[in-house]
């Protein structure tokens, strides 16, 4: 596979600068657990219609295709670039998926469409999540579910512990749009008139292997522009960000304790 490719995430707020696909990937396979066993509460009959918004690269759509097997499942990303990776890699995998380029605050979709309408790390990078939650329940059919999976950015750390680590809640809460907005979810699915909420927060803890903390190394390396760009960093403070941190994903004795990870879904 050729991870090559250059991410805009649309906030107007800031850009991640994807120098490879490598890091939606481990985002992807480091948060699927945590997606999985939030989606375990959810049992629906087959034969419904599922709608992924903000799929990225399709890591979610193609966990919702295994989680709701024999659903009719629909991804939607606002990055023409990554829909086409997703449909390359959805094609590989064999999973029957229907990939489109569209704007979470504008889904051309009929109200009513589907019966689970869900997003995972979009609503933090967002100017107005509740405009965005109002258009999934929209599309969503009456009695349907809208879900979202959202992180608190509120800790980071690793043992031994390295500076690096605070640095990445500094920075990260410094950039993203709403970096807490894990513990938000609550008001804003009541807000936008849901129902039954439920939840599930979870928390990544990284021992025998690296790809977390290798995930947080290509996301420094990824949010270079826009900490100088926001004067948050020099270069020389962010170059020594980076080394420190790929210093602890090469530490085979070094465990990663990340953030909490919060899933919300209500009924419409
Ligand atoms: C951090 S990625 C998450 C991808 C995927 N949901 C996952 O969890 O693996 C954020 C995604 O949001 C997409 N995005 C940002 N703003 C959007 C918008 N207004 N409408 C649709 N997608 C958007 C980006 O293109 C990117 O793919």
């Amino acid at each position: 596979m050729v991870w090559n490719n250059k991410l805009h995430i649309m906030s107007g707020q800031y850009t991640i600068d994807e120098k490879n696909h490598e890091r939606q990937y481990l985002l992807a396979k480091n948060l699927q657990p945590l997606t999985q066993r939030a989606l375990q509460h959810i049992k629906l009959p087959q034969n419904i219609k599922v709608l992924d918004v903000a799929c990225g690269m399709g890591e979610t759509t193609r966990l919702l295709a295994k989680h709701f097997n024999g659903a009719d499942i629909t991804g939607a990303d606002i990055d023409g670039v990554l829909v086409q990776t997703a449909k390359t890699i959805t094609a590989q995998s064999g999973d029957n998926i229907n990939f489109i380029t569209a704007d979470a605050t504008q889904l051309p979709f009929e109200d009513n469409t589907f019966d689970v309408v869900f997003s995972r790390y979009l609503l933090m990078h967002v100017p107005s999540p509740l405009t965005i939650l109002l258009e999934m329940k929209r599309v969503c059919k009456p009695g349907g579910i809208v879900f979202a999976q959202e992180p608190d950015i509120n800790s980071s750390g690793s043992h031994p512990h390295s500076w690096a680590y605070d640095k990445v809640k500094e920075y990260f809460n410094a950039l993203f749009i709403d970096g807490l907005i894990g513990r938000k979810l609550p008001a804003y699915f009541k807000q936008a008139g849901l129902h039954n909420l439920q939840y599930h927060a979870d928390i990544a803890f990284e021992v025998h292997t690296n790809d977390l903390r290798r995930m947080y190394t290509l996301t420094a390396e990824a949010l270079e522009g826009a900490l100088l760009a926001k004067k948050l960093s020099t270069k020389e403070e962010h170059t020594a960000w980076v080394n420190e941190l790929r210093r602890v994903e090469n530490d085979a004795d070094a465990v990663h304790l990340t953030h909490p990870v919060i899933a919300v879904w209500g009924t419409k």
